[in-house]
């Protein structure tokens, strides 16, 4: 922690050797979780459950089958002549049609698509089909793959949790505490179950279940591609074999019926099931126990080997009866109610339970001294002892307030925790496990067992009811919502018709607005009219009147004049009497001013593009206008800018450049004109006075022409959605209102209003201003944040608890800054109490209400206090153990006692509950059993009417009590981001179940599960990031990378360091994802190659006039001329290859100043002199080498033979080429071609990011640096940069004038040429492709000519050219084997 400063005034932090002047905050819109977050609740479910199906859902799925009756029976109408017994499904044709309405991607709706199919068919008089057969056309219908029913919704069981999660949910629970399951499921349909299943289970505990998934199948078409790459799947010939595959003690095996089975022998298929599963190990069975109507009227237009009911019903039978006599004991039982059902079996391989030894009971109740000890003691024995199958039984019999499963969950992960088993009868009936249902209990042999109601085999566990996405947190600093400012209606207490403004939240039936923010609407106006006044006119007449003081007679600007703000700009400009021009988006707006508001058409100009600039000019004389009024950006803006005249006024409403803080010249601040920035929405409810004085205004105006109702487009509320799809077509002119009732007609106070039509909303949590909230342990970490979140939603009366009262800075800083901010913004002003009343004793809680009830009436409890002890049970000591339970459930229970005495039906009455409860976790017993006990609290108050809600979180990342702890970030564990913990708060507060629970969970494969903890780490949403951004450019922090540098070597045996993965790109990361684990081993590996080179390369300008290139020490020299970079690292390879001496002519520090390549020749010509007077050299040049070496050919100079490997032909002389960007490209391109193209990427953004050429140049040799490392030789890289950069410059530029001149004077240089004593070879390189290049066509050769500016004709005999088939910028080993074969060979020539 460093401690820091903030002084309000100055708006600065100062800490230790930091200063942050002028901090400013801007949301901005990063996604804060990208993961997928679990909404859960918890509640108890039977074992057998007759109506397994959510309501909405069986709904959904009924409806359905309604229509596809009715259309059935269409048909049935359409073929039959007795149409006596059709029967009335009550199914209108307009709900048919909405079915039909894209109903080809509408996946499951087989079934209604094969009736359309059926319904197109066209009979003749007498009813049969006039191309066929019916049968035989309905038949082959459905062996079509797009009309497989398996498909259809009613197939789609896999899809209702109550079904099938309810089970796996089971077999999760009894495989604690294993971190692995391995899974068979067994379905020659197409519906597969995987995808759902596996994330059941993989997500089941508090930590990631690898789960080993096989699927057999009739054949791998029926599978979706997704599923067989996530899946193993293989294909099952039941003809071939009795059995799918070679699994052995799978954990789980999942069947789905089918009657392809049904000829398999029941007793063969049942034993060899049973011998593939691993003791205690389960088998969910699905199968049809009916057929739906729809399906029966199906199968009579099919008309043959139809089964029917008794069939299903008897497969079932046969199956269980069979299951039971190979050894499988029937755990649960769950049909839909509809057409399926689902049998839970397990393998026990006793029949006969052993009866627990009495001191292996152990009775669980509120007083933890008497069972703390002996389960502890209990621990402690069975991990030392050999034998430790040894079950121990924890009963709860006393009270339904009983916190044993959560106590359970975590002891289960506990060592020796395996062991437990628990039994809550919540019935509190004797336990004797001699008779039943505790018989049951004991033979089923399953952990955790929930009697209740007189039902055996119960089972407390969660159902899904949502999972999805949640939205990142708001983008306003202040409030939730960030539309509806202004609002019109009636006042509930006096009937007046009023108008105003609140801070969002008006799109809605009713405004809690304050008393200030309120006026009459004058009797003139409906309420219509007045939603159209209040935000446009208070803009402009602030801006306008109070800024700018428009005067009769000024000449204004009003862009975008047809819009709402800009109508009224008119009016009130009009009333002023002033010179109006205007601008608008679209001819038909411009014909609406002209009409409506008398505009001349040459005043209005078109706002798309900047012609207006020169219109007004030229109207004005040059002058300009007064004001303008802007709303325009980019260059519209500055254009608007240039239009304003001397001593004018700039009047922005827009906000976007603003917040894009673009810059203006300070240039024309010296004629004298002022720029205006509007922000009327900040002034509103910053300054006290500001509505007082518009409304003022607005009434003195109302009736004399300055301010008019604007145009509008009313919606109904209803239809909401369109009218914001229409307000985003931009065709509207002035304003769109949502109307949410008709307004009365009587302008005058009516009590009683009309009733707001009832809507289909989404619930939002809201606070009463008026009320009181009381957090308890309101001071921690989440308190703070629940406190300020609650604000945010209208609450402005808390009590706060805590033992000690404030006692951190930090927390004095907040409730300090709370009050501030109460005092600048009125309407957040809050009270905040800060009580230190004991509620651990029932006098302390009275005391506690007491005071929450001073500052009006309590509106809601939540329970935050927390003291936490973790520790594993048999270090734990009874004190620390009892403290944690105290604090959580005393209070709980106290407060509940006495709001239910004093009969407070709380709005909230909350519990923050943690996903230790519902799942477990070792080392937090005591914390388990007491979110345990205050969840069944909420139950209770539930069952009894009042309001009550645990909410089992997941550990939270950045406040609270396990923020700071370690956790490994691939364990597996996510930590959830505050803000998105509250964004679903929201949610869950509005539900009507006691238990919920939310966490993240991590489903998917063990790769996407990787990864998509980095899209968390780093609070991206990898579907709007840019793929080619490294790791390391979005802000991976080093722990993590560290984390998955580990990871990637542990478990993939992918090695890279750590600098590389902070260049591994979002790109990589998804492939990785969806399994293509080699693109990033090949990535480690290139730049472990890369690297390798170019630490290889020694980057030091020589002092040496030349250096010797390779061992030939025969023959006569060959001279290599300088690349671009002036080191020869790049043309070693080649220098090797060759059979004579070869000695490279260096670049030394000394030729920088020469300012020409003549002059450049001249020195090499002397230098070789120098080194062999006799003349007659030989010289290779490349690239620009290539260059010198030309101009070293010219006339008589001794050269003897030259080659060229050219590239210079393929570059365009033109102005371009002389620019800084491509001269930085090409040095990008040549001193870093060995990077990864990721690399270089990276390198090009980072530094078009720098100002000038020269730190662009060192911030391509830093980022060379500091990818290589300490081996690369750099002394001199900075300097080899800057030179090759001027280098390329002189060069481009020679070539460049020359090709001027060459225009000109061709005949002369060409001449030069022609007198050349040696002969030339250019080999020219490109990859050949698929064509079979061997010689230089015309085409080519001319290309060449000109691009060292040859001449065309003369050089016969001396001119050599030659194609070698390379990639000219990445010369590979391969390619310099060819060209050294060339050269040598042209070389060796006579
Ligand atoms: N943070 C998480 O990751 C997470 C996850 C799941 C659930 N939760 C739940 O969320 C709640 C808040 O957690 P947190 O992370 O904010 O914990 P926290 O920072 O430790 O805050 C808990 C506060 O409770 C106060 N407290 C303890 N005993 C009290 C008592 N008898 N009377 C009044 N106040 C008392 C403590 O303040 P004093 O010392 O001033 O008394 C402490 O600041 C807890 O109930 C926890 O179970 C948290």
């Amino acid at each position: 922690m460093v401690p820091f400063y903030v002084d309000m005034t100055s708006r600065m932090i100062v800490a230790p050797g930091i200063e942050v002047e002028d901090l400013m905050a801007l949301p901005i819109p990063r996604k804060v979780n990208a993961q997928d977050l679990k909404l859960e609740s918890y509640e108890y479910i039977t074992n057998e459950d007759y109506n397994a199906i959510e309501e909405s859902d069986k709904k959904k799925v009924m409806e359905y089958l309604k229509v596809c009756s009715t259309v059935a029976n269409k048909i049935k109408n359409n073929f039959d002549s007795d149409r006596s017994e059709s029967k009335n499904f009550e199914i209108n044709d307009d709900l048919i049609h909405e079915y039909n309405k894209d109903i080809d991607t509408k996946e499951d709706h087989v079934l209604l698509k094969v009736f359309n199919e059926i319904s197109k068919k066209s009979v003749d008089q007498n009813q049969n089909l006039v191309d066929g057969k019916l049968n035989d056309f309905v038949s082959d219908l459905l062996q079509k793959p797009e009309y497989d029913l398996s498909l259809d919704m009613i197939n789609r069981v896999s899809k209702n949790e109550r079904l099938i999660r309810t089970l796996v949910d089971i077999v999760s629970e009894n495989n604690v505490p294993k971190k692995e399951i391995k899974v068979l499921e067994i379905n020659f349909n197409k519906n597969i179950f995987a995808e759902e299943i596996d994330n059941h289970l993989a997500s089941a505990a508090i930590y990631p279940i690898d789960v080993d998934y096989n699927i057999a199948v009739k054949s791998t078409s029926n599978v979706k591609e997704d599923v067989r790459k996530s899946f193993k799947v293989t294909e099952w010939d039941v003809e071939k074999s009795s059995f799918p595959v070679d699994v052995t003690l799978a954990n789980l095996v999942v069947f789905n019926d089918s009657q392809d089975l049904w000829d398999l022998s029941l007793a063969d298929f049942l034993q060899e099931l049973y011998d593939c599963i691993s003791s205690k190990g389960f088998l969910i069975s699905v199968f049809r126990y009916r057929l739906t109507e729809p399906e029966l009227a199906l199968n009579a237009l099919k008309g043959k080997n139809n089964v029917n009911e008794r069939d299903l019903i008897k497969r079932i039978n046969d199956f269980a009866k069979e299951a039971e006599s190979v050894g499988f004991s029937v755990i649960s039982s769950k049909s839909d109610s509809i057409g399926t059902t689902a049998l839970l079996f397990r393998k026990i391989a006793t029949k006969e339970p052993e009866l627990p030894d009495d001191k292996n009971v152990i009775e669980i109740n509120d007083k933890t001294e008497q069972w703390f000890e002996t389960i502890k003691q209990k621990l402690l024995d069975q991990k030392e002892s050999e034998r430790n199958d040894e079950e121990i039984w924890l009963i709860a019999n006393d009270s339904s307030k009983n916190g044993i499963v959560g106590l359970i969950n975590c002891l289960r992960l506990e060592p020796g925790g395996e062991t437990i088993r628990c039994l809550f009868n919540c019935d509190n009936t004797p336990v004797n496990f001699k008779d039943k249902p505790f018989y049951n209990v004991l033979a089923n042999d399953l952990a955790v067992n929930v009697l209740k109601d007189g039902h055996a085999g119960l089972n407390f566990k969660d159902v899904m009811f949502a999972t999805g996405r949640i939205a990142s947190g708001p983008l306003s600093l202040f409030t939730d919502c960030l539309i509806g400012i202004e609002f019109a209606g009636r006042r509930r207490d006096t009937g007046e018709r009023v108008c105003g403004f609140d801070m969002s939240r008006c799109f809605a039936t009713s405004v809690d607005a304050m008393e200030q923010c309120i006026t009459t609407i004058p009797d003139n106006w409906s309420m219509d009219d007045a939603v159209t006044i209040l935000c446009t006119y208070s803009t402009l007449w602030y801006g306008l009147i109070e800024r700018a003081h428009i005067r009769k007679g000024d000449s204004i600007l009003i862009h975008s004049a047809a819009g709402g703000i800009g109508q009224a700009a008119i009016t009130i400009c009009q009333n002023y009497d002033m010179d109006i021009f205007a601008t608008v988006g679209t001819e038909d707006k411009k014909k609406f001013l002209m009409t409506e508001y008398n505009i001349p058409e040459n005043r209005i100009f078109s706002s798309r593009d900047i012609q207006f600039k020169f219109r007004i000019k030229a109207l004005t004389k040059g002058k300009g206008v007064d004001v303008v009024l802007n709303s325009l950006t980019g260059d519209k803006l500055e254009a608007s800018y240039e239009c304003v005249a001397d001593c004018g006024r700039f009047v922005e409403i827009g906000k976007y450049d603003l917040q894009m803080n673009k810059q203006l010249g300070m240039f024309s601040f010296l004629r004298d004109i002022s720029f205006i920035g509007v922000s009327a929405d900040r002034k509103l409810f910053m300054d006290k006075d500001f509505i007082d004085r518009f409304f003022d205004w607005m009434h003195k105006n109302c009736n004399n022409g300055m301010i008019k109702p604007l145009n509008k487009n009313i919606f109904k509320a209803e239809e909401a959605e369109k009218a914001f799809r229409y307000m985003t077509t931009g065709k509207h002119m002035g304003k769109i209102v949502l109307k949410m009732r008709e307004e009365e007609n009587m302008k005058i106070v009516v009590n009683g209003y009309t009733p707001a039509p009832t809507l289909k909303t989404t619930t939002k949590t809201y606070f009463n201003a008026n009320k009181v909230y009381i957090i308890t342990g309101g001071l921690g970490g989440f308190g703070i944040e629940l406190l300020h979140w609650m604000l945010h939603l209208g609450a402005r009366k808390f009590v706060l608890t805590s033992r000690k009262g404030v006692k951190t800075a930090y927390q004095k800083y907040i409730v300090d800054r709370l009050k501030s901010f109460g005092v600048n913004l009125q309407m957040f002003r809050s009270d905040i109490v800060v009580s230190t009343h004991n509620s651990n004793t029932i006098e302390g809680a009275k005391g506690l209400m007491a005071e929450a009830s001073k500052l009006g009436p309590i509106g809601g409890v939540f329970h935050l206090a927390l003291v936490l002890n973790d520790c594993l049970l048999e270090n734990q000591t009874f004190d620390k153990f009892q403290e944690t339970i105290d604090s959580k459930t005393k209070i709980f229970e106290n407060l509940d006692k006495i709001t239910r005495e004093s009969k407070l039906n709380l709005d909230y009455f909350v519990v923050f509950s943690s996903v230790t409860c519902g799942k477990g976790n070792a080392g937090q017993a005591n914390y388990g059993y007491a979110n345990s006990v205050c969840e069944r609290v909420c139950e209770l108050r539930k069952k009894d009417g009042l309001n009550g809600l645990a909410i089992q979180w997941g550990p939270v990342g950045d406040v609270g009590v396990i923020a700071d702890t370690e956790m490994s970030a691939l364990s597996g564990i996510v930590k959830q981001r505050i803000n998105s913990c509250l964004d679903t708060l929201d949610k869950l507060l509005q539900s009507q179940k006691p238990v919920r629970a939310k966490r993240l969970t991590q489903s998917g494969t063990k790769e996407s599960r990787i990864v998509s903890q980095i899209w968390c780490a780093l609070g991206i949403d990898p579907k709007t990031t840019p793929d080619h951004l490294t790791l390391g450019e979005i802000g991976m922090e080093s722990m993590f990378a560290v984390e998955l540098q580990q990871g990637l070597e542990r478990d993939y045996d992918i090695k890279v360091s750590l600098t590389d993965i902070k260049n591994v790109t979002i790109r990589m990361m998804k492939d990785f994802e969806n399994g293509k684990i080699d693109e990033l081993r090949v990535f480690a590996d290139d730049l472990k190659s890369c690297r390798n080179k170019l630490s290889k390369i020694k980057f030091i300008i020589p002092t040496d006039a030349f250096t010797k290139l390779n061992s030939g020490k025969t023959g006569k020299p060959i001279y290599f001329l300088p690349p671009l970079e002036g080191i020869f690292a790049s043309l070693e390879a080649l220098a090797e290859k060759m059979d004579r001496p070869v000695i490279g002519l260096n670049w030394i520090k000394d030729m920088e100043n020469m300012g020409s390549l003549k002059e450049i020749s001249k020195y090499y010509i002397d230098l070789l002199k120098a080194i062999h007077p006799k003349g007659d050299y030989d010289i290779v040049g490349h690239f620009y080498g290539a260059l010198i070496a030309m101009q070293m050919l010219k006339k008589k100079a001794p050269i003897g033979k030259a080659v060229i490997i050219d590239m210079l032909s393929d570059i365009k002389i033109d102005e371009d080429m002389m620019s800084d960007d491509y001269l930085l490209e090409l040095i990008i391109t040549f001193i870093a071609k060995d990077l990864p193209k990721v690399v270089k990427d990276k390198i090009r953004r980072d530094v078009a990011l720098k100002p000038d050429p020269n730190s662009k140049l060192i911030k391509i040799s830093d980022e060379l640096k500091d990818f290589v490392g300490k081996s690369l030789v750099s002394r001199d890289l900075e300097d080899i940069l800057i030179n090759s950069f001027k280098r390329a410059k002189l060069f481009s530029t020679y070539r460049f004038n020359m090709k001027n001149k060459f225009k000109k004077i061709k005949i002369e240089i060409g001449r030069k040429y022609l007198e050349m004593n040696g002969k030339l070879l250019i080999i020219k390189l490109f990859e050949f492709g698929n064509t079979k290049v061997s010689e230089v066509d015309q085409d080519m050769s001319e290309r060449i000519k000109n691009a060292y500016f040859l001449p065309e004709k003369g050089l016969e005999g001396k001119l050599n050219f030659e194609t070698i088939d390379a990639n000219p910028e990445s010369i590979s080993l391969n390619a310099f084997e060819k060209i050294s074969f060339s050269m040598n060979e042209f070389l060796s020539k006579k």
